[in-house]
């Protein structure tokens, strides 16, 4: 669909309106390379000149990766972050939404102001309107002073709302105030108060699905959604799987005092490339730490990753039944040796000799059928 600079413009203010025009055309000059079949790198964006150098930026604040995926938010980001439009992070658990969020603020213009976040998900309803607005002496049970909320905490920086879905209908109404308008009243406080905030809101609930289902106002999503950034889940990034890995790698041989760690062998890049990470980022950093903390080396192998990793648990075992439509009678008599091979090898610590001898085999033929199958440290 050709992208038209028809958005309703009335329905936003000057920020909003500017890094929506920014969004706009880039998109456009993406589409006008696709049309011509070109390459979609950097293409002039004549009407909003926002960097002296067109190129994307291949990292942002400490988010690593450059993965396609990632360079696309790396991109929008350039573009709306000298605005103070508002941002919605979108993306599986553990994809890194919180740095996305974090790496927005660090390139604005409000940088050296506060960074404050407010998991709306973790803070109990009857605290978050307080916890956000703040409250006035006596203005309930408990309120012995003044206390300012996080939005003024967060004066003339960003204030990031973590699990925005869970905001509570009854405090929508009061945060679309926040957005339309830019002010608030605290709790049991008759005043209007003026806040100068970035907004940037992440979710990983389909916020569409939960308008439908009246759990969130529809004005509230548009308000919010100005900016969309998504942050692709880390099996559809798989060129930043060992960036992170040798990343998180680093930090735990740091932290851990193990300087004796040389890095991961072949086998176990390979078996961590080839995972699907459900997740996501912060999977794969606790395993690395894992890892890191197991690992004899010199080398980190694959014994030292979790057996999931290793395609241990999710091997498929073979119908036990013919099915209906007929087998593959090769490739299911392989996934059933697999199987077995792989919990020999995982039972003895990746001991050939003794893997061998649970299997029946001797050695020399188990470390064939490896190879042949690719399967641990033959595999790469
Ligand atoms: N691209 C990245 N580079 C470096 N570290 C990352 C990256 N992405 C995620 N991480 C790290 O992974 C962990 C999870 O990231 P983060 O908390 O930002 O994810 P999230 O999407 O907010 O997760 P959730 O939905 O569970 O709140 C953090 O420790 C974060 O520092
Ligand atoms: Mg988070």
């Amino acid at each position: 669909m050709p992208h038209t600079s028809e958005f309703p413009v009335a329905a936003f203010d000057e920020e909003d309106q500017s890094g929506l025009r920014a969004v706009h055309a880039e998109l456009a000059e993406i589409e006008k390379e696709l049309s011509a079949g070109g390459d979609i790198e950097p293409a002039p964006v004549p009407r909003v000149s926002m960097r002296p150098s067109l190129m994307p930026p291949r990292s942002m604040g400490s988010v690593v990766g450059e993965s396609i995926g990632l360079r696309e938010v790396y991109r929008v980001i350039d573009r709306v972050a000298h605005t103070a439009c508002t941002v919605l992070v979108t993306g599986e658990s553990g994809t890194g939404k919180e740095l996305v969020a974090r790496a927005v603020h660090e390139s604005s213009p409000r940088a050296a102001r506060p960074f404050v976040a407010v998991n709306c998900g973790a803070i109990p309803e009857a605290l978050l309107e307080s916890e956000l607005f703040g409250h006035a002496k006596g203005a309930f049970t408990g309120a012995h002073a003044t206390k300012p909320g996080r939005i003024a905490m967060a004066e003339g920086g960003t204030l990031f709302l973590d699990e925005v879905g869970e905001i509570p209908l009854s405090l929508q109404v009061k945060l679309l105030r926040i957005l339309q308008v830019r002010e608030y009243s605290p709790v049991g406080d008759t005043r209007t108060v003026k806040a100068d905030v970035r907004i940037v809101a992440a979710t990983n609930v389909d916020l569409e699905k939960a308008v439908a289902e009246g759990k969130f106002r529809e004005d509230l999503y548009y308000r919010l959604n100005v900016i969309h950034v998504h942050v692709p889940p880390l099996r559809e990034r798989a060129t930043d799987v060992a960036l992170l890995a040798a990343h998180f790698f680093a930090q735990a041989r740091e932290r851990m005092g193990r300087p004796d760690l040389t890095g991961f062998s072949q086998s176990t890049l390979k078996l961590m490339i080839d995972y699907p990470w459900p997740g996501n980022v912060r999977e794969l950093e606790n395993t690395i730490e894992r890892a890191v903390l197991l690992a004899r080396g010199p080398q980190v192998e694959p014994k030292d990753l979790p057996a999931k990793v290793c395609g241990l648990a999710s091997e498929p075992r073979g119908p036990q039944q013919l099915p209906q439509g007929g087998i593959d009678l090769r490739s299911a008599v392989d996934a059933f040796e697999n199987n077995l091979i792989r919990q020999a090898l995982e039972r003895t610590s990746w001991n050939k000799n003794r893997a061998a001898a649970l299997l029946g085999l001797n050695r020399t033929t188990l470390v064939e059928m490896l190879k042949r199958k690719r399967i641990g440290s033959n595999a790469a």
